[in-house]
């Protein structure tokens, strides 16, 4: 993994450039909150995927402007990406990301709900720039996927999946489209053809998915680690591969209880009624933390890594006809979601 491992860290300087740049650009009002959220790490995997396709692939009908470069595309997708956690650490309760206060816990709920959306305006805004109408389409389709899988997502909060396929559509929609779309739009810069836009969206789609199987499995993982609260999945209600395989080993009378606490989802209005003396027949503090234990002990985050080994197969055929240093790290790309600890 060392090329790419190489070309992530020496990208990082002007991917965090690109996104000071923009966030300057922004109303004053937002500012605060987008600096907290972009400079506070993560791992820019989503701009990263968009060069290297784009370093790939580059040709001369590439596309260019007299002023922005391809890094300033490449941040559309994390722009979005980011946009999607303000949002989504609202929606999953959730203190922590990348390793630091979240935002809404530090700002407040109601002005990073608004802060998001000034980020997706943006993202739009920047890659409008670009005056081409087919990454207007992706980047549109990302958003618009993104939504639709975490509304889904809250949908099948509580609920035990009918079959792999619901959750499988879930993480489609909340995580591979935006890794899709970012391996497409560097592959549309650079000027590709159709066949080979193609190869790079499937690539980033199959990606896309074993990034979340993997982070499904990551949530079992201590939060020092991950950056993000551990067990907030099955606090959250979130029938993810390791909490089904903890359901699948439990029978009769058992299993209908944790069915049933299950059920139970944890909402300030839930607390709400708690406190105007309604009863709690949800799991107790105790209990999750026994569960997220067994869970560990049984080794289901490791089987669920497994799980995503078909999506990366997938996305390493997306790429077998292409030679050289750049394939070699997308190739590389495979391994590391497969292999990350955070
Ligand atoms: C977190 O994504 C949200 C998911 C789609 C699982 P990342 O793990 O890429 O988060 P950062 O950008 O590195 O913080
Ligand atoms: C990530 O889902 C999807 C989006 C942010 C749209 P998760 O809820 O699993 O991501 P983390 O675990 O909070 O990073
Ligand atoms: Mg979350
Ligand atoms: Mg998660």
């Amino acid at each position: 993994m060392k090329e790419f491992t190489a070309f992530l860290l020496g990208e990082q300087e002007n991917i965090s450039k690109a996104l000071q740049t923009v966030t300057e650009k922004m109303p004053r009002s937002v500012q605060e909150i987008a600096r907290y959220a972009f400079l506070s790490g993560g791992k820019r995997l989503r701009p990263v995927l968009t060069l290297l396709w784009y370093k790939l692939l580059e040709n001369r009908n590439k596309i260019t402007h007299p002023v922005l470069s391809v890094y300033d595309a490449s941040i559309v997708l994390e722009m979005f990406h980011v946009a999607s956690l303000l949002h989504d650490d609202v929606l999953d309760n959730a203190e922590l990301r990348r390793g630091k206060t979240s935002s809404h816990i530090k700002f407040g709920i109601r002005p990073c709900l608004l802060a998001g959306d000034a980020l997706l305006a943006m993202g739009n805004k920047q890659m409008a720039e670009f005056q081409n109408v087919r990454l207007m389409n992706i980047i549109s389709d990302a958003l618009l996927r993104t939504a639709n899988g975490e509304i889904d997502e809250i949908a099948l909060a509580g609920k035990i999946p009918a079959s792999p396929a619901e959750y499988l559509d879930v993480i489609e929609g909340k995580t591979a489209w935006i890794i899709r779309s970012a391996c497409e739009v560097g592959a549309v810069m650079a000027g590709a053809g159709e066949e080979d836009t193609a190869k790079a969206r499937n690539f980033g789609l199959n990606l896309g998915m074993a990034f979340q199987i993997v982070d499904d499995a990551l949530d079992f993982s201590p939060e020092e680690i991950i950056g993000k609260p551990a067990g907030g999945d099955l606090r959250e209600r979130k029938c993810t591969p390791p909490v089904y395989m903890y359901l699948e080993t439990l029978h009769g009378q058992e299993k209908e209880d944790f069915i049933k606490k299950f059920n139970v989802i944890p909402s300030p209005i839930f607390e709400a009624n708690q406190k105007q003396g309604m009863d709690n027949t949800g799991f107790s503090h105790e209990e999750l933390k026994a569960i997220n234990q067994k869970i560990i002990d049984a080794k289901f985050p490791e089987k669920t890594r497994e799980l995503a080994q078909s999506y990366l197969d997938k996305a390493r055929e997306n790429i077998a006809n292409f030679t050289g240093s750049y394939a070699n790290m997308l190739l590389e790309a495979i391994t590391y979601v497969k292999e990350r600890k955070k």
